[in-house]
């Protein structure tokens, strides 16, 4: 097993019976939605499940879990996502959306009882944006706007290209991304500027929600709390 896939499985531990769990994107939240498949069938669980895109709700089916409607929860006992980059201070800072979906990304995880942040050791940075550009969704109407206010401000901010780089990535929402680089600040002054400027529907700083964070290190699993 590799590293992201031990601390998919760890984060099994955290699963109780009869709760609604919110199933996050990417590969590592991807090998977790593998072992809930598992877990619900080995011990015969009540449990029903939410993601935070379309591609793992897809996933979520195919694998046979008890999908609900985004539309129909108030809150979900359980988040578990991946990140792409995780700051192990007081409280635990992440950036993530290489996946896009943001909105229901941070909605999810908002909503959470639990929200949990699992990643192997290459996802622990020292400050938010060492590795990647901070991601923005913002709709196709507003990113020329929004693009042009953050300017003012960043660094490089440019729509984000699809895979095969013959298009712009779309999210589930039929929303763009604009990734932007900015000169280190404070990101919580940054996160609340963003948040601020109304073309931005969401953005990939998320601070003060999660609870825990799994880290695997060559085979080895470490668990931070958020203080
Ligand atoms: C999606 C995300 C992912 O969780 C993040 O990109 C990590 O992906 P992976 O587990 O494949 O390394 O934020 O928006």
């Amino acid at each position: 097993m590799n590293d992201k896939e031990i601390v998919a499985q760890a984060a099994l531990e955290y699963v109780k019976n009869n709760t609604i769990i919110g199933l996050g994107t990417g590969s590592t939240a991807n090998y977790f939605i593998e072992g809930l498949a598992k877990k619900i069938k080995n011990e015969n669980l009540d449990i029903k499940v939410v993601a935070s895109s379309t591609i793992s709700q897809i996933s979520a089916i195919q694998a046979g879990l008890t999908y609900i409607s985004l539309d129909q929860i108030e809150a979900i006992d359980l988040y578990v996502d991946g990140a792409d980059e995780i700051v192990l201070s007081n409280s635990i800072e992440v950036l993530k959306g290489r996946g896009y979906d943001l909105i229901r990304e941070k909605l999810l995880a908002s909503a959470s009882k639990q929200c949990i942040i699992i990643g192997d050791n290459s996802k622990i940075v020292t400050k938010i944006g060492d590795n990647f550009p901070i991601p923005i969704e913002t709709s196709p109407i507003a990113w020329k706007i929004t693009q042009k206010i953050i300017e003012e401000f960043s660094i490089n901010c440019n729509l984000r290209k699809n895979n095969a780089g013959d298009g712009f990535a779309i999210t589930s929402y039929g929303n763009l991304v604009l990734d932007c680089d900015f000169k280190y600040g404070d990101i919580s002054s940054l996160s609340k500027k963003l948040s601020e400027l109304p073309g931005v529907l969401e953005h990939g700083i998320f601070l003060n929600i999660a609870h825990l964070s799994l880290i695997a290190n060559e085979g080895e699993v470490k668990t931070y709390k958020s203080i």
